[in-house]
């Protein structure tokens, strides 16, 4: 009897498997596992929660509410989650803390002890040089639905972009892979097999619409337990998903290492890529493979071995100036590792999204195809303004991104915030781009011996004006737009 009301005073014992879910709208749902052993007040164990596993390093309160603030270790740096448990009767919620603030309470409920629990750590493969694919002998052109719908993407908006890029010349100019960012997936079967969630009903017959189109159906993925919107991502099942994504027609695979970092360190990245390169030259199709991992570990010095066509360069673009300017203009020092086959991703296109101006979006795409970066709009192709139609559709600055020399510019002068870049092109001809980074128009001389040309070239062409430039002697200037660019294809 005693123990009895000691117990109740105490409230039920907490002990167990709890999961908080909160429903995603497309079947399934973002989850959070606390497993906790309760000792008096004392609440110890784990929490699950994104792409990490806290271990609970400080409880507080009770009976009715803790306060639980979990740690992990990540690359040698901290980082925390607080979480509020509460107890109400016989329900639990647990209601995220940040900024001392918390949350809306998610209910939980127990669940069995090995629920959310990760997948065993494989010990990564030894290196080898995955075979060649043959793809992307120039920068992949296409579009990427995360930019503009992060998660509200949908088989009707994918349908509705392709019909779009189909018949508004942009397929014609060379956009042609459509891909499906995060937030496709639903949960595995019996048997393992991804499918797709509510969202997407049938992923082969997008696909066959999409090829129907005369387009390329691309995917996302990553090599974690999940990715990084918490969805279901590859890691464990590699061969049966680059099998699965075949079978589907997918022909563009975007790989992102997000949820890998529960289970792996970054130098395991290279050998974890490869198991996913592997997969996908067994896979029976020929599939782009797209690796997004921020340009961490200096993955341009790897990622052809692992059969990677593109690797990003830098964590993620947002549709702002100084995000593009910032990104756009450190790439310098790569230029030797982008060549046919294997590319610089500096992350795809915001020309369009609305977060700057149209001579901004120009500075944008014209700075992405000197770099020989893949091009990937990001906007809502269903719905664009003719300025950024003809952004986008500017067939000449398209040739310089598309050269079959596939040689990254590089910056050839600085001058505070102007500079200029040059890429030499397959035919002989050079690009030439003038930049303005300032906040004032700016007049930017370009003496041509400066750019390693021992004659001033014979004639050269202003590709957003689409008109010859006239040329004089030792140098040419020109007056640049704060945030703007002229770009030159020069004739020796
Ligand atoms: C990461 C990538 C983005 C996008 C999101 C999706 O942040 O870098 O490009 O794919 O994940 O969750």
């Amino acid at each position: 009897m005693l123990g009895f009301a000691m117990a109740a005073a105490h409230g039920a014992d907490l002990t167990g498997n709890w999961l908080a879910a909160t429903p995603n709208g497309d079947g399934t749902s973002r989850k959070l596992w606390f497993h906790v052993k309760q000792e008096g007040d004392r609440i110890t164990g784990t929490i699950r929660a994104g792409q990490s596993v806290y271990t609970i390093s400080n409880s507080e309160g009770g009976p009715e509410r803790y306060t639980l603030t979990g740690t992990v270790l990540d690359e040698g740096r901290e980082r925390r989650a607080t979480f509020e448990m509460i107890v109400s009767g016989d329900t639990v919620s647990f209601a995220p803390v940040r900024n001392g603030a918390a949350g809306v309470p998610i209910p939980a409920h127990r669940v069995p002890d090995s629920d959310g629990a990760l997948p065993p750590r494989v010990t990564p493969p030894a290196l080898h040089q995955v075979p060649d694919n043959g793809l992307a002998r120039t920068p992949p052109m296409g579009w990427n639905s995360w930019n503009k719908f992060h998660t509200r993407v949908s088989d009707e908006i994918v349908r509705g972009v392709a019909d779009a890029i189909a018949s508004n010349g942009m397929r014609d100019a060379g956009y042609v892979y459509i891909t499906i960012d995060d937030t496709w997936e639903g949960e595995r079967d019996a048997n393992g097999v991804l499918h797709s969630n509510n969202k997407f009903p049938d992923m082969k017959a997008l696909a066959d619409y999409v090829h129907r189109k005369g387009l390329k159906l691309g995917i996302y993925s990553g090599p974690g337990p999940t990715t990084c919107e918490g969805y279901e991502a590859s890691g464990g099942h590699e061969e049966q998903d680059a099998k699965t994504f075949a079978a589907w027609g997918i022909d563009y695979l975007k790989y992102d290492w997000c949820g890998a970092r529960m289970l792996h360190r970054e130098a395991e990245e290279q050998a974890v890529y490869q198991i996913m390169g592997d997969a996908l030259a067994a896979s029976g199709r020929k599939i782009v493979f797209s690796l997004c991992q921020y340009g961490r570990d200096e993955v341009w010095k790897w990622g052809p071995k692992v059969g990677g066509n593109l690797w990003r360069t830098t964590g993620d673009i947002s549709d702002r100036w100084e995000s593009m300017d910032r990104i756009g203009f450190s790439q310098n020092d790569l230029a030797p590792y982008a060549g046919p086959g294997h590319w610089n991703d500096p992350d795809m296109l915001e020309v369009g999204n609305g977060g700057m101006t149209d001579t901004e979006y120009r500075t944008h795409f014209s700075l992405w195809s000197m770099l020989a970066a893949p091009l990937i709009a990001g906007n809502d192709v269903r719905e664009m303004t003719p300025a950024i139609r003809e952004i986008l559709l500017n067939r000449d600055v398209i040739a310089i991104d598309q050269d079959k020399l596939g040689k990254q510019a590089a910056r050839a002068w600085k001058s505070g915030e102007q500079e200029i870049w040059t890429r030499p092109l397959a035919n002989g001809d050079t690009a030439v781009a003038l930049f303005n980074r300032g906040k004032d128009a700016a007049s930017i001389t370009v003496h041509w011996s400066e750019l390693g040309m021992n004659k001033p070239p014979s004639r050269a062409r202003d590709l957003w004006l689409h008109q010859e430039v006239k040329l004089a002697g030792a140098r040419y200037t020109s007056e640049v737009p704060s945030h703007g660019v002229v770009l030159l294809r020069v004739r020796h």
